[in-house]
């Protein structure tokens, strides 16, 4: 890593008291800090020293056991949209994952290793275990570790981590590392398209989910700046998501105005994508995201 002697400072962690009293971690590392929520293992803040922070976060987000963060990194898991009689997304979001380990590394990351706990809504999947290891340091690393523990029952399921991220405005903003690739247009009743731009561009609703890209993308905020790169692996899904004006006025836990300074850039494995996992097998997403001036 860039920038910081061979001997970087120790990272520590704090235990804290959150917004809606619910319980969050700090991290500090000598180039970052992090707020990671136990409610959804949400990552809610990472800002590097001398930067803006890299995530949006909604100023109207509820704080709230039964409600999803609006903003940072929610954890969609183990489905990926709506679902007949259930909630949307899945409902890892919505769980307060136990925090299993603590790992401070030499050259001055931390980790941390969060468990899904049981619930009845796992129930009706075959058992599982879902782990989530979130490394901070100069960047921001995910890894979204599944384990299918039956003897006999194949495991399908959908997992995305739906990162909104932090724009100064959003016109003046491209996503560049999806031409070519196919997509389901949400807002053209799943319409089937293929990506024509280098570089794209937001001025509308906009809800697609690209199919079997691995590729990894790039958020170019010429208005801040900045340049966030998403590298992904074992991941084939990008959906890339700005709800505009008429959603946002839907939304009870988003500002009217906000859609300016936020684009969901998302890596999963969903709808045509999903994890299909044998017995026994265990897959590992990994998301990592890095910034620079640009
Ligand atoms: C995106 C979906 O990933 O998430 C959108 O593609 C959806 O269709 C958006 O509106 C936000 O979902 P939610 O449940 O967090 O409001």
């Amino acid at each position: 890593m860039a920038n910081i002697s061979e001997n970087p400072k120790p990272a520590r962690i704090t235990f804290l008291d959150g917004r809606g009293e619910l319980p969050m971690l700090e991290i500090t590392t000598a180039w970052s800090t992090a707020e990671i929520y136990l409610h959804g293992a949400h990552v809610t803040n990472f800002k590097k020293c001398d930067e803006a922070p890299l995530l949006f976060l909604s100023q109207c987000s509820r704080f709230e056991s039964a409600h999803p963060i609006r903003g940072g990194i929610p954890v969609i898991f183990p489905w990926f949209g709506p679902r007949e009689g259930m909630g949307m997304h899945g409902f890892a979001r919505v769980k307060p994952w136990e925090l299993k380990e603590v790992l401070p590394a030499a050259d001055g990351s931390m980790s941390v290793r969060f468990q899904l706990p049981d619930s009845p809504e796992a129930g009706a999947y075959p058992e599982f275990a879902a782990d989530y290891v979130v490394t901070v340091n100069e960047g921001l690393t995910l890894e979204l570790i599944v384990t299918n523990k039956s003897s006999d029952a194949k495991l399908e399921f959908e997992e995305c981590l739906h990162t909104y991220f932090a724009v100064e405005d959003i016109s003046a903003a491209s996503i560049v590392g999806l031409k070519g690739v196919s997509y389901l247009d949400k807002v053209a009743n799943f319409e089937k398209k293929t990506e024509a731009n280098d570089a794209i561009r937001i001025s509308s609703e906009v809800d697609r989910v690209y199919l079997d890209t691995t590729a990894a993308v790039e958020i170019r905020d010429a208005r801040m700046g900045r340049v966030i790169r998403v590298e992904k692996e074992h991941s084939a899904s990008t959906v890339v998501w700005n709800p505009w004006v008429a959603k946002s006025q839907e939304m009870p836990d988003f500002g009217n105005d906000e859609y300016h300074k936020m684009v969901c850039v998302e890596s999963g494995n969903v709808s045509a994508n999903k994890v299909v996992l044998a017995p026994g097998k265990t897959s590992c997403m990994k998301v990592k995201l890095h910034s620079a001036a640009g």
